[in-house]
């Protein structure tokens, strides 16, 4: 039995202290022990970026982290971008303008968009493209997808907010 390591790190603004196997991946801590099932695990080495989430408000490919190395950490995942009052809009926009079909590869979609219109509300298509390129869909045709943003970043200035709440 491999030695136990406690990691403590806070994941959409609940802390979370548990004992893991330091070879645990943490997309398997976050959809094991934290039943956080909507970050999908595709290729496991990097690729495909059905993993991605947020790690101190940066994207990170969580197949590719150990637990362990989030210890401290601050993480979002694709469950914390809804509020109560509803949808983030980035969400809105990918269901009114079809940017998903299966939707498997929508959660890394999402948490890199996030990050991309939070540094920057008004992208070029060439920048909007640069980030959909290091995310594989299979099934909807990227060009949906890209409609999917326009309409985020227009839903997001309409509303006057940041993609990204600040940290807590
Ligand atoms: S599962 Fe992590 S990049 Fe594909
Ligand atoms: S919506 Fe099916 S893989 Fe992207």
């Amino acid at each position: 039995m491999a030695t136990m390591k406690t990691v403590r790190m806070k994941v959409n603004g609940v802390t979370h202290e548990s004992e893991v196997e330091p070879r645990t991946t943490l997309v398997d801590f976050l959809r094991g022990p934290l039943a956080l099932t909507g970050t999908h695990v595709g290729c496991e080495h990097g690729v495909c970026g059905a993993c991605t989430i947020l790690v101190d408000g940066r994207t990170a490919r969580s197949c590719l982290m150990l637990a362990v190395q989030a210890d401290g950490a601050e993480i979002t995942t694709v469950e914390g971008l809804a509020t109560p009052e509803g949808l983030h809009p980035i969400q809105q926009a990918f269901i009114e303008e079809h940017g998903l079909q299966c939707g498997f590869c929508t959660p890394g979609f999402l948490m890199s968009l996030v990050e991309l219109l939070s540094e920057n509300p008004d992208p070029s298509d060439a920048e909007i493209k640069d980030v959909l390129g290091g995310q594989i869909c299979r099934c909807t045709g990227y060009q949906s997808i890209l409609k999917s943003v326009h309409s985020a970043i227009a839903k997001l200035r309409t509303a006057g907010v940041a993609a990204q709440p600040p940290l807590a």
